[in-house]
This record gives structure tokens, C-alpha cells and sequence, in this order.
């Protein structure tokens, strides 16, 4: 069992994640990031897709009028597969890469937590976590491509990598009435960990990115329930200039840094920023989110440092 691919293609496929539920909000991304690189005047010569699956929020054609070639990439193929159906891509203007972000993919410690975490004390789960992520400490994924990429782009997936999956076997052992304040503390345990991962993750990404590169990443970073008093809110700051950021910095005064919030901010340390826009995610029915999306350069800063 590989739990980290089989959650993301149970995910991938749910029935919620609608092309078509999702057109205004493609349109919007595609646009956004086809004018920043018109804007910066350049055509990419190779553009890494992350966290592709099936492209349901970027809309591939349009990328390669400004890419002239696209590798799409995410641990579940199918999800791959079903975008290169749905944009009809020739298999000259594409390379696939399936692959593991985590390195965890394999750990028979992240598969087997929950019945781990029956047979083990809530301290021994502690140190079983250590162990885990001191496996992936030197992870590093698609490294034959180092420095390959002049557009790399990035959908958002910081709240997705691992932390989605472990709490999904917290609900597990909650429902096998596992004591709550164990679980609690396993939760925060895990959750200390996950900076390490989320700027191992950013830095290999920026590796990936060569010299000149530009990088675009796009993170969620707020979810609202639709139809709630808190939704309504958001909508309306919309509308008001600096609403929505001062909305996000008296949330992040407040409660700290999200997983979204936490992995873009800290991509962002090591580039360049051009430019950054909000956008609405209508993610299904019953969810709004609020997506971060920041244009980056890398060449700038090298030549500053
Ligand atoms: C929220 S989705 C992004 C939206 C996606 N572009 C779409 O249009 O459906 C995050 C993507 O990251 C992928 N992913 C999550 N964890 C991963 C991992 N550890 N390694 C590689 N890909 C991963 C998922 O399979 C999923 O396709």
C-alpha cells in the first residue's frame, strides 16, 4: 500500500473537483500567469507543472503559447494522463514526470500509523515521527533536471503534502476511540515537523528552476463554507482595495501561519516578488477558498546576494 499516492488519486478523482465547476477560476489563473510572462516579455523555453494532476485549474493550452515545452508532474499518473486527454496535447510539446514531493511514499511508518499507534504509547508514536521524517531528510525528487526549468509553476498543494493524509488517520483512531488528547498530541508533534518539509520542498523547487527562471506559485490559503457569515465577509472585502490583505495579516496576527501561508512565504524569502493577486477557488459546492498567487524571479536576487 503507498497511502500518499492512493489518498491523492481518491482525491484527484472525487467527483467534486469539477472542470467545469472550476472554469472561471482556470480562466482567471491562466490569464493571470500568461500576462505576468508577457509582461516580462519572455517565452519559456522549458516550464515544470507541479502538484499538474489533472489540470483542472490551469488551463495547458494557453500555457504553451508562452512554454515551448511542458513537463507535467504529481504522484498520481492517471490524474496526468486525464489532463493530456482533456487538452489533447502531442507527446512532442510534453514530458511526464511521476514522483513523490515527500519522499514518505514509501515509509511503511507513514502507511502503517494507525495500527502503530494502537500497539505504541502516544510517546513512542513521538519518536516514531521523529524517525519518519528523519528518513526524508535528504529527500530530493527529479534531481536529473536540476536547474532545467525557466518557468516553473506551481499549483497549490503545500496543504496537501502529508499533513491532509496523517489527519485522516487521526479521525481513524478518533473513531476507534483513540483518547483525544493523544491525538492531539501526535497532531502537534507532526505539525512541528512540517516547516522542515514544506522549505525542503521549496528549496529542491528552486534548484529545479534555472538561472533566469521565473516561478509562479499559487497556494491556498483561506477555506470557507459558502452560504456562511464569514464567506459573505470575504466577498465583500473583495471589493474593497486592501481588504483582503489586511484580512489575511490580522488573521496571521491572530493565529499564526497556515500550511498555504507558511509555504508560499517561505518561497518567497529566497526570490524575488513581481507581482501577487488573490483569487476565488470555487472548490466545490459547499467551499470557497482564497488562493495566493505570487510571480517570482530568481535571477534578480542571485544578482543582488
Ligand atoms: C490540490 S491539487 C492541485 C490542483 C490540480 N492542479 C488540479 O487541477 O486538479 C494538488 C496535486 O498535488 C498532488 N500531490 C499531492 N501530494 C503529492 C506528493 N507527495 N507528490 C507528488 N504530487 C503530490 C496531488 O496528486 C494533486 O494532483
Amino acid at each position: 500500500m503507498s497511502k500518499v499516492k492512493d489518498f491523492n488519486i481518491i482525491l484527484n478523482n472525487s467527483a467534486s473537483r469539477s472542470f467545469g465547476l472550476w472554469s472561471d477560476y482556470r480562466f482567471n489563473l491562466t490569464e493571470y500567469i500568461i500576462s505576468q510572462s508577457t509582461k516580462i516579455k519572455e517565452k519559456y523555453d522549458s516550464c515544470l507543472l507541479i502538484g499538474c494532476g489533472s489540470s483542472n485549474d490551469i488551463d495547458l493550452h494557453k500555457i504553451l503559447k508562452v512554454a515551448g515545452k511542458i513537463t507535467l508532474s504529481d504522484i498520481d499518473e492517471s490524474a496526468i494522463k486525464e489532463a493530456i486527454k482533456t487538452y489533447n496535447l502531442q507527446k512532442n510539446s510534453i514530458d511526464v514526470e511521476v514522483v513523490d514531493y515527500t519522499g514518505i511514499n514509501s515509509s511503511n511508518l507513514f502507511n502503517d500509523f494507525v495500527s502503530l499507534s494502537l500497539k505504541n504509547t502516544p510517546e513512542m508514536m513521538s519518536k516514531i515521527i521523529d524517525q519518519l521524517f528523519k528518513t526524508i531528510e535528504n529527500y530530493r525528487f527529479l534531481e536529473k533536471n536540476m536547474g532545467k526549468y525557466d518557468l516553473v509553476v506551481i499549483s497549490p498543494i503545500y496543504t496537501q503534502l502529508l499533513y491532509s493524509q496523517f489527519r485522516m488517520d487521526l479521525g481513524v483512531l478518533s473513531d476507534l476511540n483513540y483518547p483525544s488528547k493523544s491525538i492531539e498530541y501526535l497532531e502537534s508533534k507532526f505539525l512541528e515537523k512540517m516547516p522542515d518539509l514544506l522549505k525542503r520542498f521549496n528549496q529542491n523547487l528552486i534548484d529545479l528552476a534555472n538561472v533566469k527562471a521565473t516561478v509562479v506559485c499559487v497556494s491556498d490559503i483561506f477555506e470557507f463554507a459558502v452560504g456562511t457569515d464569514e464567506h459573505k465577509k470575504i466577498i465583500e472585502l473583495a471589493t474593497i482595495e486592501n481588504g483582503i490583505n489586511d484580512y489575511h495579516l490580522n488573521y496571521r496576527n491572530q493565529y499564526g501561519y497556515g500550511l498555504g501561508d507558511y509555504g508560499i512565504a517561505d518561497l518567497s524569502s529566497y526570490l524575488d516578488v513581481l507581482d501577487s493577486k488573490w483569487f476565488f477557488w470555487n472548490f466545490d459546492e459547499k467551499r470557497l477558498l482564497l488562493v495566493m498567487a505570487k510571480v517570482m524571479k530568481k535571477y534578480d536576487k542571485i544578482r543582488k546576494d
